[in-house]
């Protein structure tokens, strides 16, 4: 049985009040802060750089993974670590020397992940499973929050975990996108160990609270 992480995604944080929704995220139990950084030319969305994860960084001790949705993502990396990272996502998409980046986010010290949007192929990791330390499998087209989970990722998520597996590969699975208390559920069914959840965390009546009621999904029902 794997570890279940739940990583809440501040993307969907109210920013005039960040220390409190860090501090909430810490007393409802989160596995991870989840950073979500966008260029506006990999997604059409603007969010942060290295001064917001620092400034997360000073609020908690968490782990803090880092989601590059950025073209030339190697660009940020000894800043983005310095600043306090625990680990880098990068899209497969924009990455075309995967061995030589992740072996770099490595080298600086932080886990390595990559992404996968809804089109890409899993074929796109299959030679760097050995460097991996993290797959994301991305359950919407990343640029915005509180986006509809696309149904036939399980499928794909199904098949990431075999091929994690058949691999040896203690990469952790992770998904991202319209993950709420039904989603988690079926995606853990379908093999994955790490869910970000940013709106239905952050909208919940009880965010605190939903935290627990997003892990309590991923257990066998009757
Ligand atoms: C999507 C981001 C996600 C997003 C998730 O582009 O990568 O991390 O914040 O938000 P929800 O859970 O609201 O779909
Ligand atoms: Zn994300």
């Amino acid at each position: 049985m794997s570890v279940v992480r739940i990583a809440p995604s501040i993307l969907s944080a109210d920013f005039a009040r960040l220390a409190d929704e860090i501090a909430m995220l810490e007393a409802g139990g989160a596995d991870w802060v989840h950073v979500d950084v966008m260029d506006g030319r990999f997604v059409p969305n603007l969010t942060f750089g290295a001064k917001v994860i620092e400034t997360v960084r000073r609020l908690t001790e968490l782990p803090m993974d880092v989601h590059l949705m950025v073209v030339e993502p190697e660009r940020y990396f000894d800043d983005f670590v310095d600043a306090g990272a625990s680990g880098l996502t990068i899209h497969a998409e924009v990455s075309p020397h995967l061995n030589r980046q992740l072996a770099r986010i490595r080298e600086l010290g932080a886990a390595a992940g990559v992404a996968l949007n809804p089109s890409t192929s899993l074929t796109a990791v299959e030679n760097v499973l050995d460097d991996l330390d993290l797959l994301l499998v991305m359950t919407v087209n990343p640029g915005f929050g509180g986006q509809q989970f696309i149904p036939h990722s399980l499928e794909k998520i199904g098949r990431a975990r075999r091929m994690l597996d058949a691999a040896g590969s203690r990469a952790v699975l992770e998904v991202d996108g319209g993950i709420n208390r039904e989603t988690i559920y079926q995606c853990w069914r379908a093999g994955a160990d790490a869910f970000v959840a940013g709106n239905a965390v952050f909208s919940a009546d009880d965010p605190r609270a939903e935290i627990g009621a997003l892990r309590a999904q991923c257990a066998d029902r009757a």
